[in-house]
């Protein structure tokens, strides 16, 4: 029995619906408390690859309750499409998911919204996934959105559309929009609950809560590389503002955090290789987006940004994921400060424009050879793949507990302490 959060710690794609699917065979209740579709959760399982938008990664267990709570924004076309999916795979919803009918509506014109800010800031791009989600949680921040709950009072909804179109001075067939969400409400509806008492009464009866983070620290909409951001609270913090969770009960918090790093979209990258090493970690690593299919910037591991996300979040344990992708290499290279004009300092900037003039210092160590994708106990890791987690544990001042080496839930190390 714990309540515990699976928290992405890097620019988002950090393997964590493979770490939650994982660790959701001890738990109840796999929740999403953040994000949208957005969020690409890929999860291999019995050989069956399953890619998880909004659909929190306990789905393929037959048992566990999967829940999204009020802090995610849903676009509730999107999200019947990924359910039938998963039911023509025979996973079944009924009586185990759940949706918050706080949770704020994506609506086609968020899409719009989203493609036309994007096109305006031309080469500032922020490179969005294009579903919709910082207009989404703009209107929810604006108390113009609307909500899940909201899909059920034909009336309501209608005066709400209008009044939205109304405020981004828009023109839309609200007769039409109103019909279909009425529908997708009508479909929906049987999912609907109030999540803070189901999260209380499991507490109350001592089950395990599995809080499961989309995106990244480094993607925190206050803390990470603003504006190049996405528009939630990603960190620890949001957990209780996202699912109406008290803040009190939470026992342990994992992040995630990849052998390398990877960004997809604009913004500061301060170890990116653009060079063959960034290409070769880029194939070997299959490093395109789950949502987008744009390929992955890749770099190495930056113990600078990883240390303030373990900062910020309050981090327990590590899962450290897809080491066995640096199988190959002859040296590996760990960032451990920056120096910004001159100065050396281990703190992230807090303003854009200091990655610009940034120099990212490294450490270098020995890389190993060895396949280590069937490797079920750390003794038996090649000496310098040992060494390398063993630096990034000290680097962090946190214990790298889980080690995944595959795609597969069984290939994933379990450090006992
Ligand atoms: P998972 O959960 C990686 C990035 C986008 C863009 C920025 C803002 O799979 O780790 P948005 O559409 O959210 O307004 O885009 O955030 N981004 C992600 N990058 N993984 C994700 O999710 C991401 N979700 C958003 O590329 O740079
Ligand atoms: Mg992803």
């Amino acid at each position: 029995m714990s309540v515990r959060a699976v928290l992405g710690c890097m620019y988002g794609d950090e393997a964590k619906a493979k770490m939650v699917d994982f660790l959701a065979e001890e738990a109840d209740l796999v929740v999403r408390f953040q994000g949208g579709s957005n969020a690409g959760h890929t999860i291999k399982s019995a050989g069956k690859k399953y890619v998880l938008h909004l659909v929190p990664s306990g789905i393929l267990y037959p048992e566990k309750k999967c829940v999204i709570s009020s802090g995610v924004v849903v676009d509730p076309f999107a999200l019947l499409e990924e359910m039938q999916i998963l039911q023509k795979d025979g996973i079944s919803f009924k009586g185990r998911f759940f949706i918050d009918p706080r949770a704020v509506v994506i609506l086609p014109l968020h899409k719009n919204l989203d493609s036309r800010s994007e096109t305006s800031l031309g080469k500032n791009k922020i490179g969005t996934t294009g579903k919709g989600i910082g207009p989404g949680y703009a209107d929810a921040i604006s108390r113009v959105g609307i909500r899940m709950g909201d899909l059920i009072y034909p009336e309501f909804l209608q005066a709400r559309l209008i009044a939205l179109a109304d405020f981004h001075g828009l023109e839309i067939d609200i007769a039409e929009l109103t019909a279909k969400l009425l529908t997708a409400g009508e479909q929906l509806k049987e999912y609907f609950i109030q999540v803070p008492y189901l999260l209380a009464t499991a507490q109350e009866k001592g089950e395990s809560i599995l809080f499961e983070g989309a995106q990244g620290t480094l993607l925190d909409v206050v803390f990470g590389t603003y504006p190049y951001v996405t528009s939630s609270h990603v960190i620890a913090g949001g957990i209780g503002a996202g699912a109406g969770y008290n803040p009190r009960g939470i026992d342990e918090i994992v992040g995630v955090f990849k052998s390398y790093y990877t960004r997809v979209g604009s913004g500061p990258f301060p170890t990116e290789l653009t060079d063959e090493t960034g290409n070769w970690i880029r194939e070997r690593g299959n490093e395109y987006g789950a949502t987008t299919g744009r390929p992955r910037r890749c770099g190495w591991f930056d113990a600078v940004s990883s240390r303030y996300s373990v900062i910020l979040n309050g981090i327990d344990s590590i899962a450290l994921t897809l080491l066995d992708v640096l199988s190959g290499l002859d040296n590996i290279n760990i960032c451990t400060s920056y120096k910004i004009d001159g100065v050396i300092t281990q703190e992230f900037p807090s303003h854009i424009s200091q990655f610009g003039v940034l120099e990212p210092q490294y450490l270098e160590l020995p890389g190993w050879q060895e396949d280590i994708s069937e490797i079920k106990d750390f003794s038996e890791l090649p000496a310098n793949a040992r060494h390398y987690v063993e630096t990034i544990e000290k680097l962090l001042g946190v214990r790298v507990k889980y080690i995944s080496v595959g795609a597969e839930r069984m290939q994933t190390i379990l450090r006992e302490y």
